[in-house]
């Protein structure tokens, strides 16, 4: 799948997003190995903080249907991701992040490219 063709999953998500706060709409989509394609939008809430992100979501989701880390090659999202997401595409080490930026174009990179010097938990 190229990156064009997750990113149109991401958009067509993105439609989708509960953000009645910001009005900011973000779509990510998440291709496992295997060939799935788990896609997921934000979904804001009355108390600010409590909100999801529309990467955390699609992991989540992706998650739940029981993939596990390593197991996800590729991400692509509509913005450029927080730096909370950036610890998750950490985690679930991604081969790929894609994203596009404010410009329109489309960045490529791996996640330590968007998270240097990472943190992970003593002994993991
Ligand atoms: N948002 C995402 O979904 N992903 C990001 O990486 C950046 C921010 C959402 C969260 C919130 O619903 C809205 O964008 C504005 O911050």
């Amino acid at each position: 799948m190229t990156a064009e063709e997750l990113l149109a999953q991401a958009e067509e998500v993105a439609q989708r997003a509960y953000a009645p706060y910001s009005n900011y709409f973000v779509g990510a989509a998440v291709l496992a190995r295997d060939g799935r394609v788990f896609a997921a939008a934000n979904v804001e809430n009355a108390a600010y903080p409590l909100g999801i992100c529309a990467e955390r979501a699609a992991i989540a989701k992706a998650a739940s249907e029981g993939v596990r880390p390593g197991e996800l090659e590729a991400i692509a999202i509509t913005a450029s991701p927080c730096g909370g997401c950036r610890q998750w595409l950490h985690e679930w080490r991604f081969d790929t992040v894609h994203f596009r930026r404010g410009d329109g174009s489309v960045a490529t990179c791996a996640p330590g490219e968007l998270l240097p010097e990472t943190w992970d938990l003593p002994g993991e």
